[in-house]
């Protein structure tokens, strides 16, 4: 017998709600009929208490700082397999076979070039254009050239959709870098590994060979993978929402992109940089900082600090640490703004504030400064995060259309404005 909840209502009601079972024992309340059945709603702003499906893709443990993509612990990913292996277990459920490997990836690079006539969509954007607003208009722009992007298409020939979105997503990151240090367009070379195409579109250039520093290359390989999914966050409720209207995958990815660069969510990261750079600007003393993100009157926050889900270490900050610091080592790099992070994440991980509210650094904390180290611009960090959030995208996208209880998303509200009144003409009104 499934358990049930009791709900005892003020005017008498009373109703039995199944509550339902995940996979880590965690319990939710199905209110699915409670409308129907009472006439009351529930209100939660934020969905901060609210899950809306049920699902098998990523699983989070914010309180003891845990991430699985298909059951697979982060940790095993990020040291033993590449972005397009977890691409492909995020988007189909199983890590693939060699046979099922090869082709995915062979799809991929078939589809890095994007039309000839989307190159030109470049000389109406200024030079100084955010490249997360380039990218979205450009994913979106896609499902102009393709008979399998409208509505039920898109669901039924997902697969070659999600290879072009993969791929394609690269290119138009890396023309959006050239065009805004006013390099000519570098085009995609099937021969180079995803990461290593990506590189080389975005720092080579016709002058002269480009040299691929392997260490560069696993380094962005390993963040990629630790971005490819986080569950029902801000950009994937949007991706949901925005498919649930039968809306095709290119627009759907589109508007996640543009809810990522949000700064409270992954436009976070190139907050943090800009944070520790105003610090280190401002003589590198982190005092003054940190009571100005305890001070509940101020705007600022301690960026990259905080999550709605974890509570504890973001297990992707963790391993983010450890590498921050093997490749800054490895690539010669003295970053001042590392050691600054570090005396900010001591001195606030030992702070009351911060502790009370259970407030722990998030993968954006250390992104940045790995991003530096590698040449990435800080305008191209929020980019970074969506060319790894891309492949989750498509598995929460996919994941939506094939569950039967899944609906058109529209939520109910509880109205507080006027009550009925008369219209008056202007000449009555004071
Ligand atoms: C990402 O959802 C995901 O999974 C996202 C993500 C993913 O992979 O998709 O993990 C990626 O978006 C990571 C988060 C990046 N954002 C930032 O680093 C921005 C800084 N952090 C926050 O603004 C905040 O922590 C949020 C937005 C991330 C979470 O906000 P919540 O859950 O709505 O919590 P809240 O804003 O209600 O904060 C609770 C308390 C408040 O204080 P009180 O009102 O209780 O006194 O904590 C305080 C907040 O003022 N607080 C902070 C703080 N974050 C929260 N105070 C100072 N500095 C901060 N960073």
């Amino acid at each position: 017998m499934s358990a049930i909840a009791k709900l005892s209502l003020p005017d008498g009601q009373y109703l039995e709600l199944p509550v339902l079972t995940g996979t880590a024992n965690e319990k939710a309340i199905d209110i699915s009929k409670l409308r129907k059945k009472t006439g009351y709603i529930t209100l939660d702003p934020g969905f901060v208490n609210t899950g809306t499906c049920e699902s098998a893709i990523t699983f989070l443990d914010g309180e003891n700082g845990i991430l699985q993509f298909r059951g697979y612990p982060i940790e095993q990913l990020a040291a033993e397999s590449t972005f397009l292996e977890v691409a492909y277990l995020l988007i189909h459920g199983e890590l693939p076979d060699k046979t099922q490997l090869y082709n995915f990836v062979e799809r991929v690079s078939l589809h890095a070039m994007i039309h000839e006539d989307m190159r030109h969509f470049f000389d109406g954007f200024s030079q100084n254009a955010h490249p997360m607003v380039i990218l979205s208009s450009m994913i979106s722009s896609l499902s102009a050239y393709y008979v399998e992007a409208s509505g039920k298409a898109s669901i039924e020939d997902l697969e070659i959709n999600s290879a072009r979105l993969i791929a394609k997503v690269t290119t138009i990151a890396a023309f959006a870098y050239k065009k805004s240090v006013g390099q000519p367009f570098v085009y995609p070379r099937d021969e180079l590994s995803y990461c290593a195409n990506f590189l080389n579109m975005m720092f080579a250039v016709p002058a002269e060979p480009y040299e691929l520093d392997p260490e560069i290359e696993r380094t962005l390989e390993l963040l990629l993978i630790l971005h490819a999914d986080h569950e029902q966050n801000c950009s994937a409720s949007t991706v949901r929402v925005v498919g649930s209207s039968m809306a095709n995958v290119y627009a759907s990815v589109a508007s996640g992109i543009l809810a990522l660069w949000g700064p409270l969510h992954g436009g976070a990261n190139q907050q943090v940089v800009q944070m520790l750079q105003q610090i280190h600007e401002d003589g590198g003393g982190i005092s003054k900082y940190i009571e100005m993100a305890k001070n509940q009157n101020s705007e600022f926050r301690l960026m990259g600090f905080g999550h709605r889900v974890y509570k504890n270490f973001d297990p992707r900050a963790k391993i983010l640490k450890v590498v921050c610091d093997r490749v800054l080592n490895k690539l010669g790099v003295n970053d001042p703004l590392l050691e600054i992070a570090l005396k900010l994440e001591k001195t606030a991980l030992s702070d009351d504030y911060f502790i009370e509210r259970k407030l722990y650094p998030t993968l954006d904390f250390y992104t940045g400064i790995i991003y530096r180290a590698i040449g990435i611009p800080v305008n191209m960090f929020t980019v970074m995060f969506a060319l790894g959030r891309v492949p989750g995208w498509i598995a929460q996208w996919k994941e939506m259309h094939e569950d039967p209880k899944q609906k058109i998303a529209r939520p109910r509200q509880l109205y507080v404005g006027q009550s009925e009144r008369s219209y008056k003409p202007i000449a009555e009104r004071l």
